[in-house]
């Protein structure tokens, strides 16, 4: 399950309708899809797809999106540090960005406009949708390893629009921990 942090408050959010309203505020659906009990999360990427139609359907209906894939990455998937690099500086994109994560972990930072940037760790289990135009970056957790549910419109829409005035190297890369949350105290006491 989603854990918030915002480094700034030192303060962590691990309730999940908390959680929820948290990131409501900032217009970040987050929900949790049921995982075992519905199909095996190593299952074939089309019977995973298969297996959460009716979610995708109703994501597809509120979002615009056509079409679904499942990506899978492991520490020695070739160029990984290369795909990582993209997506790890603070950016933008031209249309939501919505993950369900079926197996490992990572983090979304985000940066929001009228609030303190706070980092998103994600699991399996967990869905969330990041609305268009919002600043953030992504990490993986130090297992390196992610398999998720990506939602889109046009592949176009990934493409990161990277900011002059980006601030992810003012932050932790790795996942959120409470050594994350003990540093962040001493810088801003
Ligand atoms: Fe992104």
């Amino acid at each position: 399950m989603a854990i918030v942090t915002i480094p700034a408050e030192v303060r962590q959010i691990k309730e999940v309708l908390e959680i929820k309203k948290f990131l409501g505020t900032h217009n970040i659906e987050y929900d949790i899809w049921p995982l075992e009990d519905r199909v095996n999360p190593l299952a074939l990427a089309k019977d995973i797809l298969t297996a959460y139609k009716p979610e995708i359907d109703i994501l597809k209906e509120k979002g615009g999106f056509v079409t679904a894939d499942v990506i899978d990455v492991f520490p020695d998937t070739p160029n990984l540090d290369d795909m990582l690099n993209k997506f790890n500086k603070e950016h933008t994109h031209t249309e939501d960005e919505v993950r369900f994560i079926l197996q490992g972990s990572g983090v979304f930072h985000i940066n929001p406009v009228d609030g303190p940037v706070f980092g998103i760790e994600v699991w399996s289990g967990d869905m969330i949708s990041v609305p268009l135009g919002t600043r953030h970056w992504f990490d993986l957790c130090t297992e390196r390893r992610i398999r998720a549910i990506r939602l889109f419109q046009d592949q176009t829409g990934w493409t990161p629009h990277y900011l002059s005035n980006a601030v992810h190297n003012d932050y932790e890369p790795l996942c959120l921990g409470p050594d994350y949350l003990k540093s962040s105290h001493g810088e801003t006491s």
